[in-house]
């Protein structure tokens, strides 16, 4: 049994498995890609917040040090996408350099990502659409539009909201009494669900439709996100920025908000913005020159989020104080500041935000099936999971069975508790990925690499070390969910994996 589950699978650095998928994608459009998958709810969703309870302006600094630990993390990244350029990602890199057991666990670890990823975005795309909906006069009935089970009140001058901790304080603020407001409570999330089922049915047909329909989105939400910059900067108004690094203050919770302490907590929850630049490399199997291109797609998507990550957080505080910025939509509110004469950015600030989302899902959505595929091709899930569309190329039962369980979890899970879980589990993922790195410098240093980690094994253990402490300050609660959900993936992986795997036969 030991042998078994430790038994690396090393002919992956050399083969390449499984031809039908189709190879199309140039470096410009793995670029594309990465940014597809990065800027999301991250940016457009997560930023105030942070900037607003943690950092303040000094929220610039947050994402400084988030996209450091993702930099190391990609830089490993780079170097196992060039080396072993199958479809599979960090799964695969697992199988080749620390086991099948290890692998399994990774690949199951990545669904946390992937999978829950687009239900999670998918939740944030439905907010941006009910509201754009709002605007011009069309609402759907409020119990379709949350989670099930989320209890939504109606608010004076704001409209429906769910019941948070935040809500309630505000209300205290504003004299008014929760039990007097009408109440709703939340059958589905509608819109979340017919997101997940557009997108999905897009990536059945064509990989080349898919990516196509990603270049537009980006060019839409990379252009707006620009112009906001560019139109910004002339709203800044410097006293804004000072105190860069608020002072710290400690709330009635003992909860620590605003100084050193507080940028590091910022930086683990605006890591949720980084997520993506990995969902480059479970396209390797679909790129004309992998080993020359993955890197340039996981580096450069990177690279050009984190620079627009900076400058949007930079403008985006000196717009507005950040004691402003505790909403749902922060760069909409930043606009208004700017005065009646630009409420024409509005309308388009939205539609960015829906533009964006509707990219990250589609990466998301198709990054899973293509780790299915690769687990599916080593005997570890189903065959099905590796059937090819005869005519679209595309790994399309896999494909439709994420799709639906995205679509459930999407109309049913709040996002707080997905968003959570997505970090963890990502985070997980990189932390084996730089510790694959050590390892295979190891235990098979003359193998060919087109592209090297700089300054191993410095870089790695950097990125590890990182990542792990971003991990730790996540809440207890979701360490649990990881726990229950590895050990769930252990089983399976006992009872079916195992018995199956090709490796073994
Ligand atoms: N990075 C992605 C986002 O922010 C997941 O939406």
């Amino acid at each position: 049994m030991k042998n078994k589950i430790f038994k690396t699978k090393s002919h992956h650095l050399h083969e390449v498995e499984g031809h039908e998928l189709k190879r199309v994608l140039g470096p410009r459009h793995l670029v594309t890609l990465g940014i597809g998958a990065i800027i999301g709810a991250g940016i457009f969703v997560l930023t105030g917040q942070a900037a607003a309870q943690y950092a303040g302006p000094a929220i610039v600094i947050s994402f400084i040090i988030s996209g450091l630990a993702c930099a190391f993390a990609g830089l490993c990244y780079a170097e196992f996408a060039s080396l072993i350029p199958v479809s599979g990602s960090a799964y695969t890199y697992a199988y080749a350099t620390l086991g099948e057991l290890a692998a399994w666990i990774i690949g199951w670890d990545l669904i946390l990502e992937y999978l829950f990823a687009a239900s999670t975005v998918a939740v944030g795309w439905s907010g941006y659409f009910v509201s754009i909906l709002n605007d011009i006069g069309i609402h759907i009935p409020v119990q379709y539009t949350a989670a099930t089970g989320t209890t939504l009140v109606h608010v004076p001058d704001i409209g429906w909201r769910p019941i948070t901790p935040q809500l309630k304080l505000e209300l205290i603020n504003r004299g008014i009494s929760l039990h007097t407001l009408p109440h709703v409570e939340a059958i589905v999330n509608l819109p979340a669900m017919l997101i997940v089922l557009i997108i999905s049915t897009l990536l059945v047909l064509g990989i080349k439709e898919s990516t196509a329909f990603n270049n537009l989105m980006v060019i839409i939400k990379v252009g707006v996100i620009l112009l906001f910059v560019i139109i910004g900067f002339f709203f800044v108004k410097t006293a804004n920025w000072t105190p860069f690094i608020p002072e710290r203050v400690v709330d009635d919770h003992g909860h620590s908000h605003y100084g050193i302490l507080g940028i590091l907590r910022a930086a683990g929850v605006i890591f949720f913005a980084y997520i993506g630049f990995d969902a480059v490399s479970t396209a390797a199997q679909e790129a004309r020159n992998p080993q020359k291109d993955m890197p340039k797609g996981i580096l450069g998507s990177l690279g050009i989020s984190t620079l627009l990550y900076i400058l949007v957080a930079l403008v985006l505080t000196g717009i507005v104080s950040y004691t402003h910025l505790n909403v749902a939509d922060p760069i909409a509110v930043a606009v208004n500041a700017m005065g009646s004469s630009m409420v024409w950015l509005r309308p388009i600030i939205k539609l960015a935000a829906i533009a964006g989302l509707s990219s990250v899902i589609l990466v998301m959505l198709m990054g899973q099936p293509r780790i299915f595929y690769a687990m599916s091709k080593d005997g570890l899930l189903p065959s099905v999971f590796s059937k090819i569309h005869p005519r679209f190329k595309t790994p399309y039962i896999g494909t439709i069975i994420t799709g639906a369980i995205a679509m459930v979890i999407a109309g049913v899970l709040p996002i707080n508790i997905l968003g959570e879980l997505v970090s963890i589990g990502t985070l997980l993922a990189f932390v084996i990925v730089c510790f694959g790195i050590i390892v295979l410098r190891r235990t098979k240093p003359d193998l060919y690499r087109p592209f090297k980690t700089p300054l191993v094994p410095w870089i790695p253990l950097l990125g590890a070390i990182f990542c792990f402490i971003q991990m730790a300050a996540l809440p207890l609660d979701t360490w649990l969910r990881l726990i229950i959900w590895m050990f769930l993936g252990l089983v399976i992986y006992f009872i079916y994996g195992i018995n199956h795997s090709k490796l073994h036969k």
